[in-house]
Protein backbone atom coordinates (compact mmCIF):
# COMPACT_ATOMS: atom_id res chain seq x y z
CA UNK A 1 0.00 0.00 0.00
CA UNK A 2 1.45 3.26 -0.81
CA UNK A 3 1.82 5.78 2.03
CA UNK A 4 -0.86 8.48 2.39
CA UNK A 5 1.79 11.22 3.30
CA UNK A 6 5.68 10.50 2.14
CA UNK A 7 8.24 13.31 3.46
CA UNK A 8 11.49 13.00 1.25
CA UNK A 9 14.74 14.60 2.42
CA UNK A 10 12.89 17.70 3.69
CA UNK A 11 15.05 20.46 4.69
CA UNK A 12 14.02 23.95 6.68
CA UNK A 13 16.37 27.20 6.87
CA UNK A 14 14.91 30.54 8.34
CA UNK A 15 17.30 33.09 7.43
CA UNK A 16 20.56 31.06 7.47
CA UNK A 17 19.65 29.06 10.59
CA UNK A 18 18.67 25.60 9.66
CA UNK A 19 16.39 24.02 11.78
CA UNK A 20 14.90 20.72 9.60
CA UNK A 21 17.78 18.28 8.37
CA UNK A 22 16.50 16.26 6.21
CA UNK A 23 13.58 14.82 7.22
CA UNK A 24 12.57 11.36 5.24
CA UNK A 25 8.96 9.46 6.71
CA UNK A 26 6.21 8.26 5.31
CA UNK A 27 2.52 8.20 6.90
CA UNK A 28 0.03 5.65 5.97
CA UNK A 29 -3.78 6.28 6.06
CA UNK A 30 -6.20 6.00 9.45
CA UNK A 31 -2.69 6.19 11.09
CA UNK A 32 -2.11 7.89 14.62
CA UNK A 33 1.28 9.55 14.37
CA UNK A 34 3.25 11.30 17.07
CA UNK A 35 5.69 13.56 15.92
CA UNK A 36 7.84 13.70 19.67
CA UNK A 37 10.52 15.82 20.69
CA UNK A 38 11.89 18.54 22.79
CA UNK A 39 11.24 21.96 22.81
CA UNK A 40 12.32 23.56 19.13
CA UNK A 41 13.72 20.80 17.92
CA UNK A 42 11.37 21.22 14.75
CA UNK A 43 7.82 19.14 15.32
CA UNK A 44 5.60 22.88 14.07
CA UNK A 45 7.79 23.22 11.53
CA UNK A 46 7.10 19.65 10.25
CA UNK A 47 3.07 20.08 11.01
CA UNK A 48 3.45 23.41 9.08
CA UNK A 49 5.43 21.82 6.11
CA UNK A 50 3.01 18.95 5.81
CA UNK A 51 0.07 21.67 6.28
CA UNK A 52 1.12 23.64 3.45
CA UNK A 53 1.43 26.85 5.75
CA UNK A 54 5.55 26.86 5.60
CA UNK A 55 7.91 26.32 2.51
CA UNK A 56 10.13 23.80 2.90
CA UNK A 57 13.77 24.89 1.69
CA UNK A 58 14.53 21.60 -0.33
CA UNK A 59 12.93 18.22 -0.71
CA UNK A 60 9.22 16.92 -1.34
CA UNK A 61 6.23 16.35 0.46
CA UNK A 62 3.98 14.03 -1.66
CA UNK A 63 0.30 13.30 -0.74
CA UNK A 64 -0.83 9.88 -2.50
CA UNK A 65 2.55 9.49 -4.08
CA UNK A 66 2.05 13.05 -5.80
CA UNK A 67 4.10 16.02 -5.05
CA UNK A 68 2.10 18.63 -3.78
CA UNK A 69 4.72 21.41 -2.81
CA UNK A 70 2.76 24.17 -4.91
CA UNK A 71 -0.24 23.25 -3.50
CA UNK A 72 -1.55 25.87 -0.81
CA UNK A 73 -2.95 25.09 2.82
CA UNK A 74 -6.40 25.55 1.94
CA UNK A 75 -6.69 23.10 -1.05
CA UNK A 76 -4.81 20.41 0.81
CA UNK A 77 -6.37 17.42 2.27
CA UNK A 78 -5.30 18.62 5.80
CA UNK A 79 -7.17 20.50 8.15
CA UNK A 80 -5.23 21.92 11.65
CA UNK A 81 -5.33 22.06 15.41
CA UNK A 82 -2.91 25.07 16.18
CA UNK A 83 -0.50 24.75 19.02
CA UNK A 84 -2.69 27.71 20.40
CA UNK A 85 -6.29 26.59 19.72
CA UNK A 86 -7.69 30.20 17.64
CA UNK A 87 -10.94 29.99 18.22
CA UNK A 88 -13.12 33.48 18.09
CA UNK A 89 -14.31 34.39 21.29
CA UNK A 90 -17.28 37.32 19.75
CA UNK A 91 -18.81 34.07 18.27
CA UNK A 92 -20.64 31.33 20.02
CA UNK A 93 -20.15 27.78 20.09
CA UNK A 94 -22.32 26.70 17.28
CA UNK A 95 -20.54 29.71 14.76
CA UNK A 96 -16.83 28.89 15.95
CA UNK A 97 -17.63 25.07 14.57
CA UNK A 98 -19.85 26.38 11.85
CA UNK A 99 -17.38 28.84 10.55
CA UNK A 100 -15.04 25.51 9.12
CA UNK A 101 -18.10 24.32 6.92
CA UNK A 102 -18.96 27.68 5.74
CA UNK A 103 -15.44 28.87 4.74
CA UNK A 104 -14.70 25.51 3.31
CA UNK A 105 -17.85 25.31 1.25
CA UNK A 106 -17.91 28.69 -0.30
CA UNK A 107 -15.92 31.77 0.19
CA UNK A 108 -12.15 30.41 -0.90
CA UNK A 109 -13.52 28.06 -3.87
CA UNK A 110 -16.01 30.71 -5.02
CA UNK A 111 -13.56 33.76 -5.08
CA UNK A 112 -11.26 32.26 -7.25
CA UNK A 113 -13.85 31.50 -9.87
CA UNK A 114 -14.83 34.94 -9.75
CA UNK A 115 -10.93 36.15 -9.81
CA UNK A 116 -10.79 33.87 -13.53
CA UNK A 117 -13.82 35.50 -14.87
CA UNK A 118 -12.59 39.03 -14.39
CA UNK A 119 -9.37 38.13 -16.06
CA UNK A 120 -10.82 36.80 -18.88
CA UNK A 121 -13.25 39.57 -19.32
CA UNK A 122 -10.86 42.33 -18.47
CA UNK A 123 -9.09 41.24 -21.89
CA UNK A 124 -12.44 41.28 -24.09
CA UNK A 125 -13.75 44.41 -22.61
CA UNK A 126 -10.56 46.27 -23.05
CA UNK A 127 -10.04 44.64 -26.52
CA UNK A 128 -13.99 45.79 -27.69
CA UNK A 129 -14.44 49.38 -29.54
CA UNK A 130 -17.87 49.49 -29.55
CA UNK A 131 -19.01 50.95 -26.46
CA UNK A 132 -22.40 49.45 -26.40
CA UNK A 133 -20.85 46.42 -26.54
CA UNK A 134 -18.58 46.54 -23.98
CA UNK A 135 -21.40 47.80 -22.05
CA UNK A 136 -23.48 44.66 -22.73
CA UNK A 137 -20.31 42.35 -21.76
CA UNK A 138 -19.69 44.37 -18.58
CA UNK A 139 -23.18 43.14 -17.61
CA UNK A 140 -22.65 40.37 -18.37
CA UNK A 141 -19.58 38.96 -16.26
CA UNK A 142 -21.75 41.29 -13.85
CA UNK A 143 -24.83 38.60 -14.19
CA UNK A 144 -21.95 35.42 -14.14
CA UNK A 145 -20.10 36.15 -11.16
CA UNK A 146 -23.06 36.73 -9.15
CA UNK A 147 -24.16 33.47 -10.44
CA UNK A 148 -21.13 32.05 -8.90
CA UNK A 149 -22.15 32.89 -5.41
CA UNK A 150 -25.39 31.29 -5.97
CA UNK A 151 -25.67 27.52 -4.60
CA UNK A 152 -27.86 26.88 -7.21
CA UNK A 153 -24.99 27.91 -9.78
CA UNK A 154 -24.48 24.52 -11.57
CA UNK A 155 -28.47 23.90 -11.83
CA UNK A 156 -28.94 27.01 -13.35
CA UNK A 157 -26.03 26.90 -15.76
CA UNK A 158 -28.06 23.63 -16.73
CA UNK A 159 -31.42 24.75 -16.82
CA UNK A 160 -29.74 27.87 -19.19
CA UNK A 161 -28.87 25.12 -21.56
CA UNK A 162 -31.88 23.70 -21.91
CA UNK A 163 -33.47 26.53 -22.45
CA UNK A 164 -31.34 27.15 -24.96
CA UNK A 165 -32.04 23.60 -26.59
CA UNK A 166 -35.53 25.00 -26.82
CA UNK A 167 -35.05 27.62 -28.17
CA UNK A 168 -33.09 25.72 -31.23
CA UNK A 169 -36.40 23.86 -31.29
CA UNK A 170 -38.14 26.59 -32.73
CA UNK A 171 -35.68 26.72 -35.64
CA UNK A 172 -35.77 23.21 -36.59
CA UNK A 173 -38.21 22.30 -39.26
CA UNK A 174 -38.17 18.98 -38.46
CA UNK A 175 -39.43 19.48 -35.05
CA UNK A 176 -42.32 21.48 -36.26
CA UNK A 177 -43.19 18.61 -38.47
CA UNK A 178 -43.02 15.68 -35.25
CA UNK A 179 -45.14 17.89 -33.90
CA UNK A 180 -48.28 16.52 -36.14
CA UNK A 181 -47.22 13.02 -36.15
CA UNK A 182 -46.73 13.41 -31.87
CA UNK A 183 -50.83 14.85 -31.47
CA UNK A 184 -51.85 11.59 -33.52
CA UNK A 185 -49.05 9.47 -31.16
CA UNK A 186 -50.63 10.93 -28.41
CA UNK A 187 -54.52 10.34 -29.09
CA UNK A 188 -53.59 7.06 -29.58
CA UNK A 189 -52.02 7.14 -26.31
CA UNK A 190 -54.94 8.33 -24.42
CA UNK A 191 -57.03 5.81 -25.86
CA UNK A 192 -54.62 2.99 -24.58
CA UNK A 193 -55.25 4.75 -21.24
CA UNK A 194 -59.12 4.92 -21.22
CA UNK A 195 -59.58 0.90 -22.57
CA UNK A 196 -56.94 0.36 -19.06
CA UNK A 197 -59.21 2.21 -16.97
CA UNK A 198 -62.23 0.52 -18.05
CA UNK A 199 -60.91 -3.01 -17.47
CA UNK A 200 -60.02 -1.24 -14.08
CA UNK A 201 -63.78 -1.04 -13.53
CA UNK A 202 -64.34 -4.20 -14.63
CA UNK A 203 -62.09 -5.96 -12.18
CA UNK A 204 -63.99 -7.47 -9.53
CA UNK A 205 -63.50 -6.77 -5.70
CA UNK A 206 -63.69 -10.52 -5.74
CA UNK A 207 -60.91 -11.79 -7.29
CA UNK A 208 -57.71 -13.15 -5.32
CA UNK A 209 -55.20 -10.48 -7.12
CA UNK A 210 -57.41 -7.70 -6.90
CA UNK A 211 -55.18 -5.31 -5.13
CA UNK A 212 -52.30 -6.62 -7.35
CA UNK A 213 -54.14 -6.27 -10.65
CA UNK A 214 -55.59 -2.26 -9.37
CA UNK A 215 -52.17 -1.70 -8.13
CA UNK A 216 -50.22 -3.15 -11.88
CA UNK A 217 -52.97 -1.18 -13.92
CA UNK A 218 -52.42 2.38 -12.19
CA UNK A 219 -48.53 1.92 -12.79
CA UNK A 220 -49.38 1.22 -16.22
CA UNK A 221 -51.29 4.51 -16.52
CA UNK A 222 -48.65 6.51 -14.93
CA UNK A 223 -46.20 5.40 -17.41
CA UNK A 224 -48.42 6.20 -20.43
CA UNK A 225 -49.46 9.48 -19.11
CA UNK A 226 -45.70 9.76 -18.31
CA UNK A 227 -44.85 8.90 -21.95
CA UNK A 228 -47.46 11.70 -23.70
CA UNK A 229 -45.99 14.47 -21.61
CA UNK A 230 -42.64 13.93 -22.90
CA UNK A 231 -43.74 12.95 -26.26
CA UNK A 232 -43.14 16.32 -27.47
CA UNK A 233 -39.22 17.12 -26.79
CA UNK A 234 -39.85 20.49 -25.93
CA UNK A 235 -42.42 19.14 -22.98
CA UNK A 236 -39.89 17.42 -22.35
CA UNK A 237 -37.23 19.56 -21.43
CA UNK A 238 -39.98 21.85 -19.80
CA UNK A 239 -40.30 18.94 -17.88
CA UNK A 240 -37.10 18.95 -16.68
CA UNK A 241 -36.75 22.25 -16.00
CA UNK A 242 -39.19 21.88 -13.43
CA UNK A 243 -37.07 18.89 -12.01
CA UNK A 244 -33.99 20.72 -11.62
CA UNK A 245 -35.56 24.22 -10.26
CA UNK A 246 -37.62 21.57 -7.78
CA UNK A 247 -33.36 20.90 -6.48
CA UNK A 248 -33.06 24.53 -6.04
CA UNK A 249 -30.81 24.85 -2.33
CA UNK A 250 -32.71 27.76 -1.08
CA UNK A 251 -30.86 29.47 1.85
CA UNK A 252 -32.93 27.73 4.49
CA UNK A 253 -32.63 24.29 3.49
CA UNK A 254 -28.68 25.26 3.67
CA UNK A 255 -28.35 26.53 6.63
CA UNK A 256 -30.51 23.41 8.03
CA UNK A 257 -28.26 21.16 6.58
CA UNK A 258 -25.16 23.21 8.33
CA UNK A 259 -27.22 22.79 11.85
CA UNK A 260 -27.36 19.10 11.38
CA UNK A 261 -23.53 18.51 10.98
CA UNK A 262 -22.87 21.40 13.51
CA UNK A 263 -24.99 19.24 16.01
CA UNK A 264 -23.64 16.10 14.89
CA UNK A 265 -19.39 17.16 15.46
CA UNK A 266 -20.66 18.51 18.80
CA UNK A 267 -21.78 15.22 19.99
CA UNK A 268 -19.43 13.76 18.70
CA UNK A 269 -16.92 15.91 21.35
CA UNK A 270 -19.16 15.64 24.01
CA UNK A 271 -20.74 18.90 23.72
CA UNK A 272 -24.38 18.45 22.80
CA UNK A 273 -26.04 21.18 24.69
CA UNK A 274 -23.03 24.00 24.87
CA UNK A 275 -23.81 25.04 21.41
CA UNK A 276 -25.04 28.40 22.18
CA UNK A 277 -22.16 29.21 25.00
CA UNK A 278 -19.92 32.26 24.01
CA UNK A 279 -16.42 30.84 23.92
CA UNK A 280 -14.90 32.60 26.78
CA UNK A 281 -17.66 31.36 29.04
CA UNK A 282 -16.17 27.37 28.44
CA UNK A 283 -12.98 25.61 30.29
CA UNK A 284 -10.22 25.27 28.29
CA UNK A 285 -10.72 21.32 27.94
CA UNK A 286 -14.35 22.44 26.13
CA UNK A 287 -12.59 24.96 24.12
CA UNK A 288 -10.28 23.13 22.79
CA UNK A 289 -13.17 20.26 22.00
CA UNK A 290 -14.65 23.12 19.94
CA UNK A 291 -11.75 23.57 18.39
CA UNK A 292 -11.33 19.76 17.48
CA UNK A 293 -15.01 19.89 16.47
CA UNK A 294 -14.36 22.70 14.13
CA UNK A 295 -11.60 21.01 12.20
CA UNK A 296 -13.03 17.67 12.10
CA UNK A 297 -16.20 18.69 10.43
CA UNK A 298 -14.72 19.16 7.12
CA UNK A 299 -13.86 15.65 6.97
CA UNK A 300 -10.41 16.03 6.37
CA UNK A 301 -8.28 13.58 5.32
CA UNK A 302 -5.61 14.45 7.85
CA UNK A 303 -5.91 15.95 11.10
CA UNK A 304 -2.78 18.03 12.12
CA UNK A 305 -2.57 18.60 15.90
CA UNK A 306 -0.06 20.78 17.48
CA UNK A 307 0.17 19.85 20.77
CA UNK A 308 -3.63 20.53 21.84
CA UNK A 309 -3.73 18.93 24.94
CA UNK A 310 -0.57 21.44 26.82
CA UNK A 311 -2.70 23.82 27.83
CA UNK A 312 -4.98 21.57 30.24
CA UNK A 313 -4.78 19.81 33.39
CA UNK A 314 -3.39 16.32 33.94
CA UNK A 315 -6.60 14.42 34.51
CA UNK A 316 -8.54 16.30 31.74
CA UNK A 317 -5.22 15.68 29.71
CA UNK A 318 -5.68 11.86 30.06
CA UNK A 319 -9.57 12.62 29.75
CA UNK A 320 -9.01 14.19 26.08
CA UNK A 321 -6.51 11.63 24.96
CA UNK A 322 -8.41 8.92 25.72
CA UNK A 323 -11.77 10.29 23.62
CA UNK A 324 -9.15 11.83 20.55
CA UNK A 325 -8.15 8.59 19.95
CA UNK A 326 -11.51 6.85 20.01
CA UNK A 327 -12.61 9.99 17.78
CA UNK A 328 -9.67 9.05 15.51
CA UNK A 329 -10.58 4.99 15.37
CA UNK A 330 -14.17 6.10 14.60
CA UNK A 331 -14.09 8.46 12.24
CA UNK A 332 -11.06 6.82 10.14
CA UNK A 333 -8.69 10.41 9.81
CA UNK A 334 -5.35 9.93 9.44
CA UNK A 335 -3.95 12.08 12.65
CA UNK A 336 -0.33 13.71 13.24
CA UNK A 337 0.26 14.54 16.39
CA UNK A 338 3.03 17.01 17.98
CA UNK A 339 3.71 16.72 21.51
CA UNK A 340 6.93 16.93 23.87
CA UNK A 341 5.45 14.61 26.21
CA UNK A 342 6.66 11.56 26.15
CA UNK A 343 3.82 9.30 28.00
CA UNK A 344 1.13 11.23 25.76
CA UNK A 345 2.99 9.63 22.75
CA UNK A 346 3.17 6.46 24.35
CA UNK A 347 -0.71 6.18 25.25
CA UNK A 348 -2.15 7.85 21.78
CA UNK A 349 -0.15 6.39 19.05
CA UNK A 350 0.39 3.91 16.32
CA UNK A 351 3.66 5.40 15.50
CA UNK A 352 5.81 7.54 17.15
CA UNK A 353 8.74 9.56 15.71
CA UNK A 354 11.45 10.58 18.01
CA UNK A 355 13.01 14.14 16.69
CA UNK A 356 15.72 16.13 17.85
CA UNK A 357 17.61 18.91 16.96
CA UNK A 358 15.76 18.98 13.24
CA UNK A 359 16.27 14.96 12.94
CA UNK A 360 14.57 12.29 13.32
CA UNK A 361 16.54 9.84 15.57
CA UNK A 362 13.99 7.07 15.40
CA UNK A 363 10.38 5.32 13.88
CA UNK A 364 8.42 3.10 15.74
CA UNK A 365 5.97 1.56 17.59
CA UNK A 366 5.49 2.88 21.00
CA UNK A 367 7.13 -0.69 22.37
CA UNK A 368 9.80 -0.64 20.07
CA UNK A 369 10.62 2.98 20.99
CA UNK A 370 10.52 1.89 24.97
CA UNK A 371 11.71 -1.24 24.30
CA UNK A 372 14.25 -0.48 21.78
CA UNK A 373 15.58 2.80 21.84
CA UNK A 374 18.20 3.62 19.17
CA UNK A 375 20.58 5.88 20.87
CA UNK A 376 21.08 7.93 24.37
CA UNK A 377 18.18 10.35 23.19
CA UNK A 378 15.89 8.48 22.49
CA UNK A 379 16.24 6.12 25.78
CA UNK A 380 16.62 8.87 27.73
CA UNK A 381 13.69 11.14 26.55
CA UNK A 382 11.38 8.58 26.80
CA UNK A 383 10.88 7.67 30.20
CA UNK A 384 13.37 7.46 33.16
CA UNK A 385 16.00 4.88 32.28
CA UNK A 386 19.63 3.98 33.66
CA UNK A 387 22.01 4.57 30.55
CA UNK A 388 25.23 3.07 30.95
CA UNK A 389 28.73 2.96 28.83
CA UNK A 390 29.97 -0.38 28.31
CA UNK A 391 31.90 -2.87 25.83
CA UNK A 392 30.16 -5.68 23.83
CA UNK A 393 33.08 -8.44 24.38
CA UNK A 394 31.42 -10.73 22.32
CA UNK A 395 27.52 -11.79 21.30
CA UNK A 396 25.03 -12.02 23.96
CA UNK A 397 27.92 -10.98 26.28
CA UNK A 398 28.27 -7.37 27.87
CA UNK A 399 30.49 -6.19 30.48
CA UNK A 400 29.43 -2.84 32.35
CA UNK A 401 30.36 -1.81 36.01
CA UNK A 402 33.37 -4.32 36.27
CA UNK A 403 30.62 -7.49 35.46
CA UNK A 404 30.71 -9.64 32.43
CA UNK A 405 26.51 -10.19 31.86
CA UNK A 406 24.88 -12.28 29.73
CA UNK A 407 22.39 -10.34 26.92
CA UNK A 408 20.45 -10.92 23.81
CA UNK A 409 22.00 -8.58 21.58
CA UNK A 410 23.99 -9.37 19.15
CA UNK A 411 25.64 -8.04 15.57
CA UNK A 412 28.08 -6.10 17.18
CA UNK A 413 32.04 -6.15 16.16
CA UNK A 414 33.98 -7.77 19.08
CA UNK A 415 34.57 -5.53 22.31
CA UNK A 416 32.52 -2.65 20.66
CA UNK A 417 32.03 0.46 22.99
CA UNK A 418 28.30 0.47 23.37
CA UNK A 419 26.20 1.70 25.52
CA UNK A 420 23.03 -0.12 27.27
CA UNK A 421 19.51 0.77 29.00
CA UNK A 422 17.96 -0.71 31.74
CA UNK A 423 14.21 0.37 32.69
CA UNK A 424 14.30 1.08 36.25
CA UNK A 425 10.65 -0.81 36.78
CA UNK A 426 12.74 -4.20 35.02
CA UNK A 427 15.48 -3.81 37.95
CA UNK A 428 14.63 -6.10 41.69
CA UNK A 429 15.94 -5.23 44.37
CA UNK A 430 17.17 -8.44 46.48
CA UNK A 431 18.52 -9.09 50.14
CA UNK A 432 22.38 -7.83 49.93
CA UNK A 433 24.95 -10.39 48.18
CA UNK A 434 21.71 -12.03 46.24
CA UNK A 435 21.64 -9.86 43.10
CA UNK A 436 24.45 -8.32 40.71
CA UNK A 437 25.48 -5.34 42.43
CA UNK A 438 25.65 -4.46 46.17
CA UNK A 439 24.40 -1.03 47.16
CA UNK A 440 22.74 0.92 49.88
CA UNK A 441 19.49 2.91 49.13
CA UNK A 442 20.31 6.27 48.82
CA UNK A 443 16.67 7.44 48.15
CA UNK A 444 12.99 7.06 48.38
CA UNK A 445 10.02 9.12 46.61
CA UNK A 446 6.75 7.62 46.16
CA UNK A 447 5.26 8.09 43.23
CA UNK A 448 1.35 7.24 43.45
CA UNK A 449 1.60 3.80 42.42
CA UNK A 450 5.39 2.67 42.74
CA UNK A 451 8.18 4.02 44.86
CA UNK A 452 10.88 5.50 43.20
CA UNK A 453 14.21 4.22 44.81
CA UNK A 454 18.09 5.01 43.90
CA UNK A 455 20.72 2.80 45.08
CA UNK A 456 24.20 3.47 44.88
CA UNK A 457 26.25 0.68 44.31
CA UNK A 458 30.08 0.77 43.66
CA UNK A 459 30.11 2.74 40.10
CA UNK A 460 27.10 4.60 39.94
CA UNK A 461 23.33 5.05 40.95
CA UNK A 462 20.82 2.85 39.43
CA UNK A 463 17.17 4.13 39.75
CA UNK A 464 14.73 1.78 40.13
CA UNK A 465 10.68 1.49 40.39
CA UNK A 466 9.36 -0.73 42.91
CA UNK A 467 6.26 -1.25 45.01
CA UNK A 468 8.51 -2.77 47.80
CA UNK A 469 9.45 0.00 50.08
CA UNK A 470 13.02 -0.06 51.32
CA UNK A 471 14.36 2.71 53.27
CA UNK A 472 16.93 4.87 53.19
CA UNK A 473 20.28 3.66 54.35
CA UNK A 474 19.40 0.05 53.96
CA UNK A 475 21.92 -2.56 52.36
CA UNK A 476 20.84 -3.82 49.27
CA UNK A 477 21.73 -5.87 45.92
CA UNK A 478 19.76 -5.17 42.89
CA UNK A 479 19.57 -7.27 39.85
CA UNK A 480 17.88 -7.64 35.94
CA UNK A 481 17.40 -10.52 33.60
CA UNK A 482 19.31 -11.02 30.10
CA UNK A 483 16.76 -9.42 28.30
CA UNK A 484 16.60 -6.33 30.43
CA UNK A 485 19.63 -4.71 29.12
CA UNK A 486 19.34 -3.24 25.86
CA UNK A 487 22.20 -2.60 23.92
CA UNK A 488 22.40 0.67 21.88
CA UNK A 489 25.15 1.51 19.21
CA UNK A 490 26.96 5.01 20.59
CA UNK A 491 25.65 8.08 18.01
N1 LIG B 1 9.24 31.68 11.43
C1 LIG B 1 10.41 31.38 11.99
N2 LIG B 1 11.48 32.18 11.83
C2 LIG B 1 12.67 31.88 12.40
N3 LIG B 1 12.89 30.81 13.13
C3 LIG B 1 11.87 29.97 13.34
C4 LIG B 1 10.57 30.20 12.78
N4 LIG B 1 9.75 29.20 13.15
C5 LIG B 1 10.51 28.38 13.90
N5 LIG B 1 11.76 28.82 14.02
C6 LIG B 1 12.86 28.15 14.73
O1 LIG B 1 12.94 26.82 14.28
C7 LIG B 1 13.21 25.93 15.34
C8 LIG B 1 12.17 24.86 15.41
O2 LIG B 1 10.94 25.43 15.77
P1 LIG B 1 9.61 24.63 15.95
O3 LIG B 1 8.54 25.60 16.23
O4 LIG B 1 9.43 23.75 14.78
O5 LIG B 1 9.94 23.76 17.23
P2 LIG B 1 9.00 22.79 18.08
O6 LIG B 1 9.65 21.45 18.05
O7 LIG B 1 7.61 22.87 17.63
O8 LIG B 1 9.15 23.41 19.55
P3 LIG B 1 8.06 23.60 20.73
O9 LIG B 1 7.96 22.27 21.42
O10 LIG B 1 8.70 24.62 21.61
O11 LIG B 1 6.78 24.05 20.12
C9 LIG B 1 13.31 26.79 16.59
O12 LIG B 1 14.65 27.03 16.87
C10 LIG B 1 12.59 28.06 16.22
O13 LIG B 1 13.12 29.15 16.90
MG1 LIG C 1 5.89 23.65 18.49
Amino acid sequence: MEPLIQLKGVTKEFGGNVVLRGIDLEINSNEFVTLLGPSGCGKTTTLRIIGGFVDPSDGEVLFNGEDINDVPAHKRPTNTVFQRYSLFPHLDVFENVAFGLRVKSSEFQEQHKIDLLLEEYKELIREEKDPAKKRQLRREVTRKAQLIKDPNFELKQQIEELKGKIKDLKNNPKYIESKKANVAKANELRDKIEEIQLELRTVSAKDSNYHTIKKEKRQEIKELQEEIKNLDIKRHYQNEIKALRRQFETRKTRERDLETKVLQYLKLVGLQGYEYRSIDKLSGGQQQRVAIARALINQPKVLLLDEPLAALDLKLRQEMQYELKELQRNAGITFIFVTHDQEEALTMSDKIVVMNNGEIQQIGTPEDIYNEPINRFVASFIGESNIVEAVMLDDYKVEFDGVIHECVDKGFSKNENVEIVIRPEDIDILPKGEGKFNGVVDSVAFKGVHYEIDVLTKYRAYTIHTTDYHPEGQEVSITFRPDDIHVMEIW
